[in-house]
């Protein structure tokens, strides 16, 4: 069967940073196999409504009832048979996104559920601003998602010495006022990201053949 890994564009911008790690992940995914079904999705595209602490989610059916008007059921069936996941978001005050952090907080049911996310691959990446920006409460809050749903965390395995194993690109370069100019690219964290697109092509193969 042939094995679905779904990234993220975890931006309402759909071409920019967060793009730019997702397409990255994307090459590396394909350096491995081009057998995968690669599901990519803009949350952009969804609309879900944030979370109203009802707690309905907490007992069977473990509906919420919020799904019947928003985009929820699209956004389960996207998501929900995946192999893998991977999520880039952008640093919003050193947080994830406020679209993504909507679908974190609506994902409870799937967890009530029996875990209905248990067992799949997670990697996560970050899109920051100013270089120096604090991306671990980025990694952190994708993170704790990922363990919370039961998913199995994996980072990028490169170079031990010249590569770190979650993606995080900068728009900031190396002195204060110098920003990538348009077209572009953060070349070191597209590596990072393609090596974690690797690293999850092969554990997709390994632990879902
Ligand atoms: C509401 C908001 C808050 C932001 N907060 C931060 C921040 O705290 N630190 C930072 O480095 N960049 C911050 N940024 C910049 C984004 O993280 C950065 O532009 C990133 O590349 C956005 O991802 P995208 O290009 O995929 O949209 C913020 C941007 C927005 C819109």
């Amino acid at each position: 069967m042939t094995q679905k890994i779904t990234l993220l564009v975890g931006s309402p911008r759909k071409n920019k940073s967060c793009n730019f790690l997702v397409e990255k992940a994307i090459e590396g995914i394909k350096s491995i196999s081009s057998e995968f079904e690669i599901n990519k999705i803009f949350v952009g595209d969804y609309k879900i409504s944030p979370c109203t602490g009802c707690n309905k989610c907490l007992r069977e059916p473990y509906e919420c009832p919020l799904a019947e008007s928003d985009d929820t059921n699209k956004l389960e069936k996207e998501i929900l048979d995946s192999d893998a996941i991977i999520i880039a978001s952008p640093s919003y005050f050193g947080s994830v996104s406020s679209q993504l952090k909507v679908i974190i907080d609506r994902s409870r049911p799937w967890k009530m559920n029996n875990y209905k996310l248990k067992d799949i691959i997670f990697a996560p990446m970050v899109a920051i601003g100013t270089r120096n920006d604090a991306a671990g409460g980025v990694i952190s809050d994708l993170i704790n998602f990922a363990i919370i749903q039961g998913m199995i965390v994996i980072g990028a395995l490169g170079n031990p010495v010249l590569d770190q194993n979650i993606p995080v690109t900068s728009l900031q370069k190396y002195t204060r006022k110098e920003f990538l100019r348009k077209n572009e690219a953060d070349e070191l964290a597209g590596i990072i990201a393609s090596n974690l697109g690797k690293r999850v092509a092969e554990m997709v193969t390994l632990l879902k053949n």
